[in-house]
């Protein structure tokens, strides 16, 4: 047995997820042994100075992030949160920091993508936003079609300030149960959530294939996949 808690009728389930959600559909997670910050400097791919400096290079890293998409699907990982989101109905909300579009793709409903999305981009001057679909990949720096202006990827960069904070902290705080899924906890302010909920008397699961430097914080920790946790344990947490 993973868990002892079943979930109440009264209960507010929120998710929050990082990149290793997503290392089971073969995509890169940032800061494990290969990830993608030990290849690339995030002061050059992924800031606005980064972007203003040399955005040529700021392309290339996002068109081919955005090129994988096409080449990997959901896990069981992701689908598991679809079939936890349909029993809790209205009463939840997936919080990711990833912006590979698997949650969506893979039928979840009510998500926050608050890093972003890999899937559009938008007008640096103007703010006209664009499909990714619809630009050339071609052009080392796509440009507006209204002003000209340079196209940037729709993530959010550091410094930048994350989506959606008002809504989050809403959800946050009518929060009685937080699962955090494989994230290091190094990026704030995701890396607070758990703080705040668990302040506020919610109950909080971490799952990771490695323990984290916030692992004891959480009220369960289960250390493996979590396309192998997740089906398991959301099973086991919905059972009336
Ligand atoms: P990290 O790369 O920092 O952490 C990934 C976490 O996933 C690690 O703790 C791994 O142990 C864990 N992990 C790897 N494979 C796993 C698996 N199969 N099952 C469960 N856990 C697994 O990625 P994030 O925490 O998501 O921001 O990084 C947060 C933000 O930092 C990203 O959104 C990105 C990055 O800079 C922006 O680009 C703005």
């Amino acid at each position: 047995m993973l868990s002892n808690l079943r979930i109440k009728n009264d209960d507010n389930v929120t998710i929050l997820t990082g990149a290793g959600i997503s290392a089971e559909s073969r995509i890169r997670t940032f800061r494990d042994g290969n990830g993608l910050w030990n290849e690339h400097r995030v002061e050059d791919v992924a800031t606005p100075e980064g972007f203003r400096k040399n955005p040529e290079l700021v392309w290339k890293f996002y068109k081919a992030r955005y090129k994988q998409l096409s080449e990997v699907e959901p896990n069981p990982g992701h689908y598991a949160l679809v079939e936890l989101e349909k029993k809790c109905n209205d009463d939840f909300c997936l919080i990711t920091q990833n912006v590979d579009n698997l949650h969506k793709l893979a039928g979840s409903k009510n998500v926050i993508e608050m890093h972003g999305t890999l899937v559009n981009c938008y007008c640096s001057n103007c703010r006209s936003y664009y499909s990714m679909s619809e630009i050339d990949m071609e052009l080392p720096i796509p440009l507006c079609e209204h002003c000209n202006g340079r196209l940037r990827p729709n993530i959010v960069w550091f410094n930048e300030i994350p989506y959606e904070l008002d809504k989050i902290h809403d959800v946050l705080s009518k929060t009685s149960i937080l699962i955090v899924v494989g994230t290091s906890g190094q990026v704030y302010p995701a890396a607070q959530f758990l703080y705040y909920v668990k302040r506020n008397g919610g109950y909080t699961i971490g799952v990771n294939l490695e323990f984290t430097h916030d692992s004891s914080v959480y009220n369960e920790f289960h250390k493996g996949k979590s396309g192998v946790i997740l089906p398991e344990l959301i099973n086991q947490i919905t059972q009336i």
